[in-house]
């Protein structure tokens, strides 16, 4: 029987599709994989390096399959993502690891581990010198590993990611994410239809792209340019999508308004658009090197209300940017305000090593004042997207069945056939009902009976 393989993902939504892909592609090459890490003979832990908490998480981790590794010294640890990628040798260094992988070396990961089974040794790929254009032996590998595996990954019936683009050029002064996924790089369209239109054969209804800032997706191909637009629309004409959405959006004005018309014009692109504006204070935007003011962000989100009534929109922000004064933070208050999210997730302001804003400006904020602002933007947010959430009282709404839900919630289960399960309206609204769990990856239509913040509740009607 072949070795066993657990994976923990401990990242966003392209570190998960990763994981996704590691997954299938070890399966292939006759590894079992397990759920169970007493039952492993390989750990392999997929790090984000976006907030320092996310690393310290990992770290932590590192301390327990290092404990486990006493009584355990043949288990094979591998750390890849973006943490390998950022911290490379020092990681290679720490004692319970045998495997450091970037991202962009994934294509490598089951030689890695083979190899390391074999001579006990010590094994390193990350991507030297990741901002420079990758060769082309590099991009054709990610390719060809992206399609050959790029596989619904089960874990949500029915539902797959594709990713449309690589990397990112943004570099907002924050963000560690252009060091550790390199240049932007868009996919070649036929290569993204090839694999919805497999995704679709194999019974995949919902599709999500991603991309960093996804909405500038753009592919030359002689005289044609492609954008998210032209991709939404041919992935529209692939039979068995009834679903598709793309994440995450920058506010940059190209492609803009034909993102948002195919968005009015195709029932099968979902009304919902996750555009951050990380702050409400000009001054802060462009500290964090963001090209846009406020007032032109909220006429942004104006464009897309007046081309897709009832869109759904949500938002990220950093709270305690260095600088931001209390002044600053009324301002984004004031934003969120305005904006009218259906949701916003709330970051404190965590400096990443190597980003300007680390290198040039001081972490001035207080810990205690982040705090304070997180928790007073999340109360204001709480009442807008409770006010939101009523508006569905009564209402009748397709959603997409993901599964049993994880968390328990007032209407429990009335039924063991009859679990709690949680879905997805097409704007990002979860929905709880119960209902049997053979409903997980279908579309069903559910009456809405109660609301809360984050939650619908509802019945099958
Ligand atoms: N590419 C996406 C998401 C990037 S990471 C985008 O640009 O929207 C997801 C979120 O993490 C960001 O939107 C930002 O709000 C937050 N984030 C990124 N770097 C951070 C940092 N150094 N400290 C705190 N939050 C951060
Ligand atoms: Fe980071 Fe900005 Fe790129 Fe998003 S757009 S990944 S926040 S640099
Ligand atoms: Fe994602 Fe974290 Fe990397 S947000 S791209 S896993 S740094």
């Amino acid at each position: 029987m072949g070795k066993h393989v657990h994976i923990k993902s401990f990242g966003c939504q392209m570190n998960k599709l990763d994981t996704a892909l590691v997954r299938s592609a070890l399966d292939e090459a006759g590894f079992s994989l397990t759920e169970k890490v007493g039952d492993a003979d390989v750990v392999l832990i997929n790090t984000c390096s976006v907030r320092e908490h996310a690393e310290q998480r990992v770290l932590s981790h590192l301390g327990h399959l290092k404990h486990i590794k006493k009584s355990r010294p043949d288990l094979v640890v591998g750390v890849i993502g973006c943490m390998a990628q950022r911290l490379g040798d020092e990681l290679l260094e720490h004692e319970a690891v045998n495997i450091v992988c970037g991202p962009a070396e994934i294509p490598q990961i089951s030689e890695l581990i083979t190899k390391v089974m074999q001579d006990g040794k010590k094994s390193l790929a990350v991507t030297a010198g990741i901002r420079r254009k990758a060769p082309a032996e590099r991009s054709h590998a990610l390719e060809e590993f992206e399609a050959a595996y790029g596989i619904e990954d089960g874990r949500i019936p029915a539902q797959a990611f594709v990713r449309v683009m690589r990397g990112c050029n943004n570099f907002c002064s924050y963000c560690v994410v252009p060091y550790v996924r390199g240049p932007e790089i868009s996919r070649p369209p036929e290569a993204i239809i090839e694999q919805i239109r497999k995704l679709a054969d194999h019974g995949t209804r919902q599709v999500t792209l991603l991309g960093q800032t996804v909405n500038s997706y753009k592919y030359e191909q002689g005289d044609k340019t492609w954008s998210l637009a032209d991709l939404l629309g041919a992935a529209s004409d692939i039979n068995g999508i009834e679903w598709l959405r793309f994440v995450t959006s920058y506010p940059s004005d190209e492609f803009f308004d034909e993102i948002m018309q195919i968005m009015a014009d195709s029932p099968k692109v979902c009304n919902y658009l996750h555009i951050p504006a990380q702050s409400g204070s000009d001054k802060i935007l462009r500290a964090m090197n963001r090209n846009y003011s406020c007032e032109w962000y909220l006429e942004l989100l104006d464009r897309a209300r007046a081309v897709v009534p009832g869109i759904s929109i949500a938002g990220d922000f950093i709270v305690g940017f260095p600088g931001e004064t209390e002044e600053d933070f009324q301002a984004t208050v004031d934003l969120l305000r305005k904006a009218w999210y259906k949701n916003a997730f709330i970051f404190k302001y965590s400096p990443r090593p190597g980003t300007r804003s680390d290198k040039r400006l001081q972490d001035t904020v207080p810990a205690e004042t982040k705090q304070r602002r997180n928790v007073e933007l999340l109360a204001v947010q709480e009442k807008i997207s409770d006010e939101l959430s009523r508006d569905f009282l009564g209402r009748r709404v397709k959603v997409l069945v993901e599964g049993p839900s994880k968390k328990a919630h007032l209407n429990s289960a009335d039924a063991a056939d009859n679990p709690q399960l949680a879905a997805r309206t097409a704007t990002d609204y979860i929905v709880v009902f119960n209902g049997p769990e053979s409903l997980a990856g279908r579309f069903a239509d559910v009456k809405i009976i109660r609301t809360s913040p984050l939650t619908l509740f509802g019945e099958p009607v």
